[in-house]
């Protein structure tokens, strides 16, 4: 028997429900990392290796998490992620994600390959509700243009442009599930051949330019005023070549550990970048963001004592969604919030700005 909604208590609960419910195709597609899975597996895990040092006798009777993300002001620091092919966990699709960030008042990031269409998940956004873009750069520069145009002109408000997918990852589990209904998948972006025979991953993918470089990217700025972010950094000389190209932020990841396996954590390269923008004073030139693992209040208050942003979220709420729809995705953002409120007042912040290097212990870390 499926257990009821609450009984799941923490984001790792929808998980375990959803590999008993969803189907053999999904699971696999959302669930599986590159090879031999080390770094999805590292992403959670190197959150362990961080201690808090706690500060005693703040008055915490109040506590306020809200913060801003490229200017947009949000109850609690994270955004839900682009997580690509939503109808495959549930037949709604992504727009169970648009109605779950409008109710806690934080961003979604909308998907290039998202099953519902752009224009239908910007037209279940209401009122200012915020979102954001993420862009796979099609070889034909004139599909991107008009992808990018047009979620400009829909009032998107953050350009993610996926720089760790030259060529999609081999994720055995998925290519083993032979995937054959891709193609009723995808809409979003049309026009782009599908191969099946390789899984969902690589089917939707054929079209992403592998050519895509650093020289690309003051035609971006010249196509669009939204705000431009490379997803998938992962070293401190690259945040420095993106800061010198003049782009609003970065996201540390590396794409749930689904590309590039021995990649390291976006909160390991987080603790290396940031002492080297404070010593050149970097800092405040760039938003930084990281991904992947998060699972737990902790952990992103982790990334904010190390100097993120924000931190994207992604299968967590895929989970949810495929296990229970909204009410699902609904209970998982709340969790968050309840585990940020207590957490926030036993490690003695009473808002973000409180958050400091000082009250994380790093010394585990391997980039220490
Ligand atoms: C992703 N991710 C992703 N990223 C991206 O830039 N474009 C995409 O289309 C997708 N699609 C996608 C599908 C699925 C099923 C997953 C799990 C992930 C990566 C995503 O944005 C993010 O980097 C990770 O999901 C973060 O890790 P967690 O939170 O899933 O551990």
């Amino acid at each position: 028997r499926m257990p009821i909604l609450e009984q799941c208590y923490n984001l790792m609960d929808f998980e375990a429900v959803a590999r008993r419910v969803m189907k053999r195709t999904a699971w696999a597609y959302y669930s599986s990392g590159a090879d031999d899975e080390i770094t999805m597996r590292e992403n959670h895990s190197a959150f362990h290796k961080i201690w808090f040092r706690p500060r005693v006798l703040v008055d915490v009777e109040k506590v306020d998490f809200s913060t801003t993300m490229l200017g947009t002001k949000v109850d609690i620091p994270f955004y839900v992620t682009a997580t690509a092919l939503g109808k495959l966990g549930n037949p709604e699709g992504e727009v169970i994600l648009t109605r779950g960030a409008k109710k806690h008042n934080v961003i979604q990031m909308i998907p290039t390959l998202a099953s519902c269409s752009f224009d239908e998940l910007v037209d279940a956004a209401e009122g200012n509700q915020v979102q954001w873009l993420q862009l796979y750069v099609n070889k034909n520069r004139d599909i991107t243009k008009r992808i990018v145009e047009h979620a400009e002109k829909r009032g998107c408000k953050g350009l993610f442009i996926t720089v760790d997918a030259p060529q999609l990852g081999r994720r055995e589990k998925d290519m083993r599930s032979k995937f054959s209904d891709v193609g009723s998948n995808v809409q979003s972006t049309g026009g782009h051949d599908v191969d099946r025979s390789q899984g969902a991953a690589r089917a939707i993918s054929s079209f992403i330019d592998p050519a895509l470089s650093w020289k690309d990217i003051p035609w971006f700025q010249s196509i669009t005023k939204m705000p431009i972010l490379l997803k998938g950094v992962q070293r401190v000389e690259d945040v420095i070549r993106a800061i010198e190209a003049g782009v609003q932020g970065v996201v540390l990841s590396n794409h749930g550990g689904r590309q590039l396996d021995f990649a390291r954590s976006g909160i390991e390269v987080l603790a290396e970048v940031m002492p080297v923008l404070r010593e050149r004073g970097l800092e405040d030139k760039i938003e930084i963001y990281i991904d992947g693992g998060v699972r737990r209040a902790t952990d992103i208050i982790k990334a904010l004592c190390l100097g993120a942003k924000g931190v994207g979220i992604g299968r967590p709420f895929l989970f949810a969604m495929s296990a229970y729809g909204l009410p699902g995705v609904d209970r998982a953002m709340q969790l968050l919030k309840d585990e940020m409120e207590m957490n926030m007042r036993l490690i003695g912040a009473a808002k973000i700005e409180d958050l400091d290097p000082t009250m994380v212990d790093t010394r585990n870390l391997s980039s220490h």
